[in-house]
């Protein structure tokens, strides 16, 4: 895991703190009508207003500046002009913001409009699986300890969990070391060392937990079609506990 020096981390924690006001811009941008392409140019335009880089763009020849992934899509959705958001979706967008050379990762799955109770209670559960996790990560304890609470969280509401797509170190580079799988047991993954910066994103779904890979490389969707969320903060980790540098 990486231990970055605390003028590295003065960065990390900048990007992160872009990231997390760019999530908070583009919530309120969400309406019925708008197309997930004006999102994206309007996040973008957030981003490079704050003096950060979507991250994103350009990242092995990804179109978009972030990635907004509407209702049966997990993540990685390419911005679109033919993707309009309606009444009753929910939205997950993603967000990596560069910041002088060092990154920082979130995402939120946010309602348009009125949402049924299942699709709310589904970004509820996503994110509170969250929360489980870090309760259980700590210096010197396996990571799976917290991986192995998420999965516990999320099946205990009858959900399930993306195999294919986990957390990751971050911090020179937006992906480093170790991987962050959100299932598995609590003795697996490495130590968890003091000072590490890592990107934690459960990816849930309401049904099964197969996906596909769409034709166009990126999109990844439920194979069942059912509703999928993600919820992810870089998080700072010390002795003395979280930091939560994304929220
Ligand atoms: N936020 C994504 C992650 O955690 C990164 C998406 S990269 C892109 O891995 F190229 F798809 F944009
Ligand atoms: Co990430």
């Amino acid at each position: 895991m990486n231990n970055l020096s605390p003028a590295e981390l003065v960065l990390v924690k900048k990007a992160c703190e872009i990231t997390r006001d760019a999530l908070n811009f583009c919530e309120k941008q969400i309406v019925p009508g708008i197309t997930t392409k004006q999102l994206d140019n309007l996040v973008e335009k957030f981003i490079i207003e704050s003096g950060g880089f979507p991250a994103c763009k350009g990242y092995e020849g990804f179109p978009g500046a972030v990635c907004i992934s509407v209702n049966e899509m997990v993540v990685h959705g390419i911005p679109s002009d033919s993707i309009v958001l309606q009444e009753g979706d929910i939205v997950s967008v993603d967000i990596v913001v560069k910041y002088k050379g060092y990154y920082g990762d979130g995402a939120r799955t946010f309602p348009v409009g009125k949402i049924s109770e299942d699709k709310a209670k589904l970004i509820e559960v996503t994110k509170q699986c969250f929360f489980e996790g870090i309760e259980n990560l700590k210096v010197g304890h396996r990571l799976g300890e917290m991986s192995s609470a998420i999965q516990k969280y999320a099946e205990s509401n009858g959900y399930s969990v993306v195999r294919e797509l986990v957390g990751h170190g971050i911090g020179k580079n937006m992906h480093e070391p170790p991987n962050v799988p959100n299932y598995g047991k609590v003795t697996d993954g490495p130590i968890v060392t003091d000072n590490a910066v890592i990107a934690i994103e459960p990816m849930i779904n309401m049904g099964r937990k197969e996906v596909w890979l769409l034709e166009d490389g990126w999109g990844v969707v439920t194979r069942d079609g059912k509703c999928s969320a993600h919820y992810e903060n870089t998080v700072h980790i010390t002795k003395d506990g979280i930091e939560i540098w994304t929220l």
